[in-house]
Order: C-alpha cells, then structure tokens, then sequence
C-alpha cells in the first residue's frame, strides 16, 4: 500500500509544482481560497487510486460531497495550506487518508517541496520515509501548541483570538503554519506537542489523525468523543501527556466566550 502510494503522491506533488501561476478563485468565504493545481491535484488522485483499488469511494475537498458510509473512503486534501501554495510559502501538503468503517485505517501526507512522505497504518505505527516517529513527552507548560485560525467563521474569530490569549501564559507558545495537515506531522514527529482549530474539515485532519495516534498520541473533537469524518469538527490532537489537559483548558475557554 505504502509505496503504491508513494508512487502516486509523488507524481501528485509534482503536477501541484508544475503550475507556474495558478489561478486563485474565491470559494465564497473569508479567505477562502482554490486554485487551479487544487483542482488538477484531485483529479489525478482520485483517477490514479480508484486504477488501483478499484471500487473505493471518495471524500475530498474540492468536490461535492456525499454521505460517509461503513465502505472504504479516501478522504483527500489535494493540496492542504492553498494560501501558503499561492503565496509560494513552501508549506503545504498533498494529505490521503483511507477510512475503513468510519475510522482512519491509512494515512499519508506528502510535503513535494521536501520529498517527504509521512504515512501510517492503524497498529503499524508512524513514519516519516523509512524513519519510525514518535510524539513528544514535553509536558503542558513547555509545550508549543499549533494553531488553526479557522479565517472563513466569523463567528469564531473572536473565540479563537482568546484562546490564543488565555494560551499563551500557560504554554510555551503559539505556532500558526498554514496547514493543519503539516501541523499534525509536527505532532507526529514531536516538533511541537499540540494542534487545535475551533472548525476543521476532515480532509485536513483524516490522515494526520491517524499519524498522530500511531505515533503514540491522540486525537479527538474538542467538547469530547470522536472526530466526524464527514463534516467539520472542533478538533484536536496532542502527544499522550498534554492531551487532556489541552482539552480542558480549551472547553474552559470556550465557557468564558458563550
Ligand atoms: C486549511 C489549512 C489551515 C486551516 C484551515 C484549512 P486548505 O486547509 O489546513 O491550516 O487552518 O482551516 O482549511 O483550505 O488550505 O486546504
């Protein structure tokens, strides 16, 4: 599974930065943003995976989208951080998560700027290339939390603003990539202990999700219990240590908003 993928994310990523000047349109909200290669990317992924597993549905973000059942899914963010691609930042990601009975029973994530593939398999671990990762044990007051400003709900700007404020004091300190996928590898690789976003997409988290709980953290919806896979989610993950405190403190925080 994991090189037949590679194979295909890596001609993924190069068709994502083959596009000289993509083309930007507006999806309508705040800042919300696809281009052309968002567009291209998707296509490619799904005509490659469904030659090679023929059958299997799909979930992704520049499509519309139907229902999750119980069969096999990839749920696909064709490049993750479309601004940070437009903006020629070098930081987004081609993300391919398979979900197996509503649960992610695949991920991959493909930095093309970097040649790295990070993937798991659930009961196989975390990997970064040949490399096993693993979260971090950094506890909650050291921790380098990352953040998701979630730009396109208004009604959540000023709750995400506190949360940053009520943050800061008790962590290390904030980080704000552009990505929730690349984030999630960070957690993954224990570069940073902690991811949240007020509302996240499951193409953004499916396969980092995974990554995270085999790399020995754990993810789930910030007010408790699991994460959607087909709609948005309040969502979090964090390393095994800082996990429930992260949590707790954020349903505090968002006490003090309502
Ligand atoms: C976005 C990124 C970003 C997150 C947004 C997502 P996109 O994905 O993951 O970090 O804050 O909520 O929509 O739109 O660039 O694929």
């Amino acid at each position: 599974m994991t090189c037949e993928i590679r194979d295909i994310l890596e001609k993924a990523g190069a068709l994502m930065l083959s596009f000289q000047d993509p083309k930007v349109s507006s999806k309508g909200e705040h800042a919300s943003y696809v281009t052309d290669a968002d567009v291209a990317v998707q296509a490619f992924l799904e005509e490659e995976l469904t030659k090679r597993f023929p059958g299997v549905l799909f979930l992704a973000e520049e499509q519309e989208n139907t229902t999750l059942t119980d069969a096999p899914t990839f749920i696909i963010d064709p490049i993750d951080g479309t601004t940070n691609y437009f903006r020629r930042r070098s930081a987004s990601v081609i993300s391919v998560g398979l979900v197996e009975n509503q649960v992610p029973a695949f991920g991959a994530i493909y930095d093309p700027y970097r040649n790295d593939l990070y993937h798991a398999r659930r009961g196989h671990g975390a990997w970064l290339d040949d490399e096993r990762v693993h979260v971090s044990d950094v506890p909650f007051d050291r921790a380098l939390i990352e953040l998701g400003s979630g730009p396109y709900y208004e009604d959540l700007m000023a709750l995400t603003g506190r949360t940053v404020g009520e943050l800061l004091p008790i962590v290390a300190d904030i980080r704000r990539s552009g990505s929730a996928a690349l984030d999630l590898t960070n957690v993954a690789l224990g570069k940073s202990e902690g991811l949240f976003e007020w509302m996240l997409q499951p193409w953004d988290y499916c396969a980092g999700a995974l990554l995270v709980e085999e790399a020995g953290g754990r993810y789930g919806a910030i007010m408790g219990g699991a994460p959607s896979f087909d709609h948005g989610t309040p969502f979090m993950a964090a390393n095994a240590r800082i996990f429930d405190r992260l949590q707790a403190e954020l349903q505090r925080i968002r006490e003090l908003c309502m």
